[in-house]
This record gives C-alpha cells, structure tokens and sequence, in this order.
C-alpha cells in the first residue's frame, strides 16, 4: 500500500525515527553504561547485563491502541526496514537508523492451529508458532538481526573494519551468527564453535555455507560456551551468544508476534517454550512484560518452560520451594532434544529475575515448569508430523511438554496452548530416520515402536525389463512394465477396480 493510501494520522509514524535513550544495565549490581560499546558482562562485577530504554515512558505517552493499530499497518506498509523484527523498532532497538538495520527474511512466522485429529489426541485446542520458518531455519535470526543491525552501527560509525564476531552453538546459533554475519561481507568475519558430533549434518553445512570458520570441540555445548567466554574476556572478538545482550531484544519480537496474531488478547493462553540456555524464555517474558507495561496487552498469558529430564537444570530449581532455592547446573545426557541440551544456561539469572517480576504482575500461577522425557520428546514430534505439522524435536518437545502439563493439571483443556517450533523439522531428520529404521543410538533411551516407523518400500519386479536412468525402455515393454508396476501398488494398497 502507498503510504498516500494510509490513515493520515498513522503517515508520520509508519517510519520509525531513531528514538528512545537505550542503555546497559547490570542484572548483578544495577551499573548503568553507554551503549556507544559492545559489552556481553557488566565490566565492574561480571553480571549479566540487559538493555533498559530509560525513555520507555514516551511509549507510554500514547495509548496502548495506538501502537496496536500502528504496528498492524506496519504489516503491510513496504519498506525492507520496518520488516521482521523491526515492524516493532520502537520496543526492539528504537536507537538505531533505518540505514542500519538488516532485515533477511526472519520473524512473522505463522501461528497455526492443530488440525483437528491432533488437538483431540491431545485433548485440546493448541498452536504452533512455526519459528523454523526464519531464513536459517530457527527462532535465532530474531536476535542476530538485531545483534548484527548493532555491530552493522558500530561499523559504520567506529569505521571498524575485519570484526570477528564468536559464538558457541548446539547449532542454530552458528547458523544464524554465520548467516547474518556474512550479509555483512567483508566487515564482519564469524568463527563458530560447535561440539563436535551434537550437531545435526545439516546444521553444521549451515556455517560452513556462510562461509564460517567452523570449529568442533570434544565435550558438549556447555563446554564450548566456556571456551568462548574464554575468547571474548581475553581477546578483541564480538561474542555473539545469547550473552550479547542486543539479542535478546531482536528475541522479543516472539512475544510482540503472539500478541499481534492472537488480537493482543493472551489471558487465556499459555506459552509453552523449550528451554536451553535461557535466552529464549527470558526475551518472551521481556517482551510480555514491555507490552504490558505500554498497555498494548491488558492480561499476561502463563508461561511454561520445558525441558527434557536429561537437561533439566531450570525445572530442578523452580521444583524446589520458592523460598529455599538454589541453583546447580546439571552434568547432561544424550537428547534428541538436542539444540537444548544444555546444563549450566547462561541466562539463567536473567531468566530468574524475570520470572520473579513476571510472576509478581501476572500472580504466581503465571510462570511454571515442565519435565518431559525422550521416548514422548521424539513420539510428539512424529505425532505432529503425521498429523500435518511439521515441527522440529524441540517442538516434539513442548508437545510432550504440554502433554504432561494437561496430565499433572498444571494447564487446563479451557486455556489455549502457544507451542514454539524453535527450529524446522528437518535440522532434525535424521533423529526421526534413526528412530524408523531403529538405529537411534541406545544413548538416547528411545525405543522404537514398529506401528509409528516408516520406510520406503521396493517393489520386486524379478525377471521383467525395467527401465534404467541412462537406458529408457521402449514403448512395448514400458507399457508391461507400468501395468505390472500399477497392480503391485494397487494390491499392496488393498485397491479395487
Ligand atoms: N530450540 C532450538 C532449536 C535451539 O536451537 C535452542 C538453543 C533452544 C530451543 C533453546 O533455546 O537456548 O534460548 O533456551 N540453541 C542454542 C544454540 C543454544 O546454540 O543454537 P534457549
């Protein structure tokens, strides 16, 4: 639509201004400090660090159905810049110029309803946000559109040139750091540090197609997270984990969707998120708590956070009595969960801190945990599949999740469940491949059920001329060739003429 064709009085706000006075703020110590920097720990105590706008008020200086009607005409206003995560510019990163933001395709993903069969499997009524559906093909891009929009800022304005921008992964972060760093060209330069074996096949070609320098490290995704904690303490690198506090706020963007897709009205839903290292559940509350906060949404929806019994670190401490706490990473095991596979999450105290203020607006009921385990992870994920969604493990994993949730009442068929598929199916394929053909490695503790494996069936055609990819059969025996070919998928398909 032109911008003619608009409202006259949505016009001038349609192209957001650099607004808003962002800065860091320590979780640990409460320091303040100048965003002219790229910092991932408060350099006073080491605490981790979020962005406050200490301008947030001005957004409160128009009514919540302002911003609602604008940032949904922002949807079909056509401007590169004010797509994806920066359709909300004022709540995400209001400081940076239109100039600077990159935009490739991420975020809008669609939310979509259970089919039928499923949600009666289930017992009730559910969706999926499809966060797979972003250009590497998981929630990550959210954030690094916003971490690389910042590092793209300070480029220009710094005249920096060859960045190194790190990161640890258990895949998906690798290929979001990669991909956007690589729509930077030469400025910006990405080394990803995997653990070598717990990364999909394809999840580890993503950074190498971006062009990466792509390590793979013994140990597990806590270990290489230390290695570049490591890296980013000592040397001149741009850490691009969830640390990075700028992509926390591209994460929000989750949130801020939900709310638009489901009218802004969320108090009879429940987000259901998987966890790993706590970037994810941390930026939703962030962002739930912001919209709130400029009253665009009236009521929170309840959040339920899950996490497979074998990286459990954040079910284990919130099962504890609220008073008695205590915090412990967890040593983990095998999951086909595996993007969250994580022991010792790096955002856990941000995660803590906000839960406690969310718990504290939306009544204590409002933040809860989960456990699931493997065999339900991978059996929800083929459920969903078979049933017309395609989701990834994690996904299988809020499935299960909600499953549970739904068993032991800590949700009701009357609330309305919001699944995260964090990443696309096929990151994963080769866990559901494993699992039909029986060779998911006993590590797992999976067992596959024959009744839910699939394989590919050959048809025996012992004794006739069948045609070959360099040798095409002649028309006589191309037609004996289809009519056996058709009587044997008929009968093996129980067809009648
Ligand atoms: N789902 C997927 C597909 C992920 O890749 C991750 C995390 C999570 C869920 C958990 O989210 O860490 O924000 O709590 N993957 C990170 C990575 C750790 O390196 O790709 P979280």
């Amino acid at each position: 639509m032109l911008l003619e064709d608009f409202p006259e009085d949505i016009r001038p706000y349609l192209e957001p201004k650099p607004s808003g006075h962002p800065i860091y703020e320590c979780l640990a110590c409460g320091a303040r400090l100048a965003i002219d920097q790229l910092y991932y720990t408060c350099p006073t105590c080491g605490g981790l660090l979020m962005i406050e706008d200490l301008d947030f008020p001005r957004l409160r200086s128009q009514p919540g159905s302002f911003w609602r009607r604008l940032f949904d005409y922002r949807l079909i206003y056509n401007r590169q810049a004010t797509r994806g995560v920066f359709t909300f510019h004022e709540f995400i990163a209001p400081n940076l110029p239109l100039n600077d933001l990159i935009y490739l395709g991420e975020a809008h993903t669609p939310v979509v309803a259970a089919p039928n069969e499923l949600a009666k499997e289930i017992g009730t009524l559910f969706y999926f946000k499809m966060d797979g559906q972003n250009p590497s093909a998981s929630f990550k891009d959210r954030g690094m559109a916003v971490a690389l929009s910042y590092l793209k800022n300070q480029v220009r304005v710094k005249n920096l040139s060859s960045v190194i921008a790190v990161c640890a992964s258990t895949g998906d972060t690798s290929a979001a750091a990669a991909l956007y760093a690589a729509s930077l060209g030469d400025s910006v330069k990405s080394a990803v540090l995997l653990p070598k074996g717990r990364v999909t096949p394809q999840q580890l070609s993503q950074p190498l197609g971006a062009g990466a320098t792509v390590f793979e490290l013994p140990g597990v995704f806590d270990d290489c997270m230390k290695v570049v904690e490591r890296l980013s303490e000592t040397y001149n690198v741009a850490l691009l984990n969830s640390k990075n506090p700028w992509r926390v706020l591209g994460q929000e963007s989750y949130a801020y969707e939900i709310a638009q897709q489901f009218d802004y009205l969320l108090g009879d839903i429940v987000l259901i998120v998987p966890v790993g290292n706590a970037g994810n559940i941390t930026a939703i509350l962030s962002g739930l708590l912001k919209f709130h906060r400029a009253g665009l949404i009236d009521r929170l929806p309840r959040i339920l956070a899950v996490q497979s019994e074998r990286a459990n670190p954040v079910v284990l401490y919130y099962e504890q009595p609220s008073n008695l706490r205590a915090y412990s990473p967890v040593k983990v095991r095998p999951s086909v969960a595996q993007a969250a596979m994580i022991g010792d999450p790096v955002s856990f105290p941000r995660l803590s801190k906000l839960a406690a203020d969310y718990e504290k607006v939306a009544g204590e009921s409002s933040f809860g945990v989960v456990e699931v385990n493997e065999q339900s992870i991978m059996e929800s994920m083929l459920l969903a599949n078979r049933r017309g969604l395609t989701i990834c493990t994690q996904g299988g994993e809020c499935l299960a999740g909600l499953r549970a949730a739904l068993a032991k009442g800590l949700m009701t068929p009357l609330e309305t469940a919001v699944l995260d598929s964090t990443a696309h199916a096929l990151k994963f394929v080769d866990f559901q491949n494993a699992y039909f053909s029986g060779s998911l490695a006993k590590e797992y503790g999976v067992i596959t059920k024959p009744e839910i494996a699939n394989h590919p069936r050959e048809l025996n055609f012992d004794g006739l001329e069948v045609p070959k990819v360099d040798r095409p059969l002649e028309p006589g025996p191309r037609e004996t060739f289809v009519r056996i070919a058709a009587d044997k998928i008929a009968s093996a398909l129980g067809l009648t003429t």
